[in-house]
This record gives structure tokens, sequence and C-alpha cells, in this order.
């Protein structure tokens, strides 16, 4: 993953890292407990870090294996193997977090969008998740449920969608036109969402 990550110029732990900081204080970086949701093989707690946090952050995945090479980075202050699916919640008390980050996990065959409300409830109140999600070509049904249940969540005063912007995800420029590669889908999303104060 890694491997192929840099050939194609991987940018969005950087872009989710730096949103992440552009919300919080100088004081909160210091000691704000983090969770890297969907830690993969670490890139993201890197990508924090250099962003400034310099409190806890917390790894869970669902495969050991990345969890390992995780951890190796040296970044992660505990390390949580876990599959999140709507009937095997995240195992962490409520309200453990003072923010979520997840980076290209929210994804078709990764964490379903019906994972979203549990993932609220380990957030403080008024605490922000980030997540970077792709909509290409072959995520349509995700795209249509994940943004279904981000309206049912704002509709039911849980969440505030506070900004979605588009940015380039992977930088393709040598990859040849022979894998029939949709420059569209070099973009994705960077979401910010904030939990309300009320539950
Ligand atoms: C596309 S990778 C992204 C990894 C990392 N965030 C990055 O940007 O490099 C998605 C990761 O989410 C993990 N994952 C997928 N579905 C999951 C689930 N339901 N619960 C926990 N982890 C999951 C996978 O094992 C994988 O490490």
């Amino acid at each position: 993953w890694e491997s192929d990550m840099k050939s194609m110029t991987y940018n969005a732990p950087d872009v989710a890292a730096q949103k992440a900081a552009s919300l919080v204080s100088r004081e909160q970086m210091e000691h704000f407990k983090l969770l890297d949701l969907g830690t993969g093989t670490g890139i993201s707690g890197v990508a924090l870090r250099r962003a400034g946090f310099l409190g806890d952050i917390s790894a869970l995945d669902g495969s050991p294996g990345m969890l390992k090479l995780a951890m190796e980075k040296g970044t992660y202050s505990d390390e949580t193997e876990h599959l999140l699916t709507s009937s095997n919640p995240l195992p962490y008390p409520d309200q453990s977090f003072d923010m979520v980050v997840s980076v290209s996990s929210f994804t078709k065959h990764h964490i379903e969008s019906d994972c979203l409300e549990d993932v609220l409830r380990v957030l403080k109140p008024l605490s922000y998740l980030i997540a970077t999600v792709r909509f290409d070509r072959h995520m349509q049904d995700y795209k249509a449920r994940f943004y279904n249940e981000l309206d049912r969540l704002e509709a039911a005063g849980l969440i505030k969608i506070c900004s979605r912007d588009k940015y380039l995800h992977y930088r393709w420029d040598e990859v040849s036109d022979e894998f029939e590669v949709n420059f569209e889908d070099q973009y994705a999303h960077v979401l910010v969402l904030q939990k309300s104060g009320n539950n």
C-alpha cells in the first residue's frame, strides 16, 4: 500500500492533518486526544505529528498486519485491533476523544456509513470528525449511502456539516493512459463534521 501510494503521491494524510490543525488552538494541539480511525500503516499519524499534534493518538484498524507497521512508526500511544461494523461498535467509552481523523477508510468495502453514529458517540460534544472520502465512478452507491446518512444525522440535530472541500487525493502524472484512468478520480473530499453539544 505505502509503495503504491508513493508512486502516485498520496496527499490525503497531510490534507486531513492540516485541516485538523486549522480547527484547534496551539494549546489544544498540545493535549488533544485523537483517534486515527482505519490507521492502516500509520501515515496519518506521522502527518498529524508533522501538523503539530503532540498529545495521544490512538490507532484502530481491523488488520493486525497494518497495525504492526503503524506501531513501528512510534507515533501512536496505543493500538486497537477492531473491525468496526454497525453490529461491532468501537471498543471505547462514550466521549473518549477530542477529535477523530479518518483517512480513506470511509469507503466501499471498508467502513460503512451506518457506523458514523457510533464514531460520534466516542467524540466529546462539539468535537470534530475529519474524514477524507473518495467518490470515484466505482463508488456511486457508497456515496449515496454516505450523504444520506450525513443528511439524516444533521436533520436529527446530531451533527453540523462544517465544510466539504475537494482536494487532489492522488497525483497521477506518471500513470499512463493504458490503465484507462479517469483523471477526475484523482479528487476526493475532506469533510469536517462537528458533533452537536447536546448528545
Ligand atoms: C485505504 S486504507 C487507509 C489507511 C490509512 N488511513 C492511510 O490513509 O494510509 C483503509 C484502512 O482501514 C482499515 N479498515 C477497513 N475497514 C475497516 C473497519 N470496518 N474497521 C476497522 N478498520 C477498517 C483497513 O484495514 C485499512 O488499513
